[in-house]
């Protein structure tokens, strides 16, 4: 079995339902990314606001093990102004010569999710693995369990899956 470690933010409370769901699914780890300076009140909504339009990497902690670690990262994330929220962006940077294969898990009100994922590719340099994303009322109601189910199963299959493409057989150079 491949491991495999979760690491959420969220302002509102549904990415870490959404996260302990996929660990508990799973039986995978979960660590969490917190505000260094708390988003309270209207100032907090502006400057999640201000945060996403400018593409700011605010002051985090991240409260888990070395990603490292592990084989492969799910990160669950709120989408923000259309885009990846903060956080999750500040988190990507100050990790990125240390993540392994990254999958993402977007929650939203309805739409943005591709930005994201596209945003963390840019980031890491790498296209995710996998992407996936659900609404905050899928959240609410229950009615992700299924998908967030085949998601996890799916990064789980694609961990232990040796890579099928092999350039160095397939390039003209090598013929
Ligand atoms: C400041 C702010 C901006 C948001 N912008 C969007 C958006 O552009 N698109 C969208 O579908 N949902 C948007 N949402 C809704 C959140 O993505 C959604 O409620 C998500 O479930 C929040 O995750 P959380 O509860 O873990 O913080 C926004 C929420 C906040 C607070």
């Amino acid at each position: 079995m491949s491991e495999v470690l979760v690491v959420t933010y969220s302002y509102t409370g549904h990415c870490r339902q959404l996260a302990q769901l996929l660990c508990s699914q799973q039986g995978w780890p979960m660590a969490e990314i917190s505000d260094s300076r708390p988003r309270s009140g209207l100032s907090g909504i502006a400057r999640c606001l201000l945060d996403a339009w400018l593409h700011r990497r605010p002051p985090i902690h991240y409260d888990g093990p070395p990603p490292a670690q592990f084989d492969a990262v799910v990160l669950v994330s709120p989408i923000w102004a259309y885009r990846l929220a903060g956080p999750m962006r500040s988190f990507v940077v100050r990790m990125r010569d240390e993540l392994p294969d990254v999958a993402v898990v977007s929650v939203m009100g309805n739409s943005g999710a591709p930005n994201a994922v596209a945003e963390i590719g840019q980031l890491l340099g790498r296209a995710p693995l996998l992407s996936t994303a659900f609404t905050s009322r899928e959240v609410q109601d229950g009615s992700c369990a299924g998908w967030l189910q085949a998601f996890g199963n799916a990064v789980q299959k694609a961990e232990e899956s040796p890579a099928v493409v092999r350039p160095a057989i397939w390039s003209p150079q090598a013929v």
